[in-house]
């Protein structure tokens, strides 16, 4: 019975979503098959007219709620506090527009990543003990989008912060004297020039790759009796004595579309008009993705000099 029920409301539902796939495809519709099962298409329940009133609704919506978080003196707004050495502030949700060539006054030339930073929103805080009793933690969003393909919890949690719904939300550990009350707008002159940042993303996704792509292998000679094995691993362990092939061995596989970071990349510059970022080098990802943008904790990657300049800049503002 339920299995009939479920049968028909499949078919009605992809009658309303696509009738030219049914008009070409009368018989069995096994290409509408329904994966997100939380929360109802756009196109599902609603006419055309609906439709349109929808998208200029929800527009108008944002558009107010974002309007409201500019006035954050409206509703008690969290103390804030001064800068101190061990400050940990939150960071931001950027998006990847693309690379450009910069000069300093100097004449020297760089390339700088520019990353915009849009819509981005506190939206949850989670106490020490909420979260693993060691770090409060912020949730920050960016880039509103249609309620349409959100779950209901992540709209529960956008609502009580009173911001739209966003593309990426991501989770900053954050000091306790740098806590950000949700709902608070975060822009691009969070950060300075001269601070260092590390980016997050999902990397660019390449597919199987043999070892020559993935691992930087040499591959083998081009001629001296060669037979069909010029991009291929050779050999893969010693024989006899482990008589196996070690763990981790590099082989070829599945490259990209990982999470990847680029650590400390300087911020040459920032436009507050267009909120935009420009930091130093490449980043992962590819263009318009989106990204995570941290402030430097640990300097590994820096001379003494260059860690002095950034405990300069960092103290040079307000926590925020
Ligand atoms: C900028 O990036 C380039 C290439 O990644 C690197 O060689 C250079 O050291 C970086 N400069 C600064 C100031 O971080």
């Amino acid at each position: 019975m339920t299995v009939s029920c479920g049968l028909t409301g499949l078919l009605l539902s992809s009658i309303n979503l696509c009738p030219d796939f049914v008009l070409a495809y009368p018989s069995p519709l096994v290409g509408c098959i329904r994966t997100v099962k939380t929360t109802t298409w756009f196109e599902e329940h609603l006419t055309e007219d609906n439709q349109e009133y929808m998208r200029k609704s929800t527009a108008e919506e944002y558009r107010r709620q974002m309007a409201e978080k500019l006035n954050p003196l409206k509703d008690e707004p969290w103390p804030r506090h001064e800068w101190t050495e061990g400050t940990r502030r939150v960071g931001l949700v950027a998006v990847k527009l693309g690379m450009a060539p910069i000069w300093t006054k100097t004449g020297e030339r760089h390339v700088v990543t520019m990353l915009q930073v849009p819509d981005c929103h506190v939206v949850k805080h989670l106490s020490k003990e909420a979260y693993d009793g060691r770090t409060a933690v912020l949730l920050v969003g960016g880039k509103n989008v249609s309620p349409f393909h959100r779950s209901e919890e992540e709209m529960d949690m956008f609502r009580a912060a009173g911001v739209p719904p966003k593309q990426k939300v991501t989770t900053f550990k954050v000091s306790d004297d740098a806590i950000v009350k949700p709902g608070t707008p975060l822009y691009a002159a969070h950060f300075r020039p001269g601070q260092y940042v590390d980016v997050t993303a999902k990397s660019i996704g390449k597919g199987f790759q043999g070892v020559m792509k993935r691992w930087g292998f040499k591959g083998q000679p081009a001629s001296h009796g060669q037979t069909k094995t010029h991009r291929r691993p050779g050999a893969s362990g010693p024989g006899g004595d482990p008589a196996k092939v070690f763990k981790g061995k590099k082989m070829p596989g599945r490259m990209g579309n990982v999470f990847v970071t680029a650590y400390g990349l300087k911020i040459w510059r920032v436009n507050t008009k267009y909120n935009v970022l420009y930091v130093n080098g490449s980043v992962p990802g590819h263009r318009n993705c989106l990204l995570k943008v941290k402030i430097i904790t640990h300097t590994h990657t820096h001379t003494h000099t260059e860690r002095s300049v950034m405990s300069k800049a960092k103290s040079a503002c307000l926590v925020f």
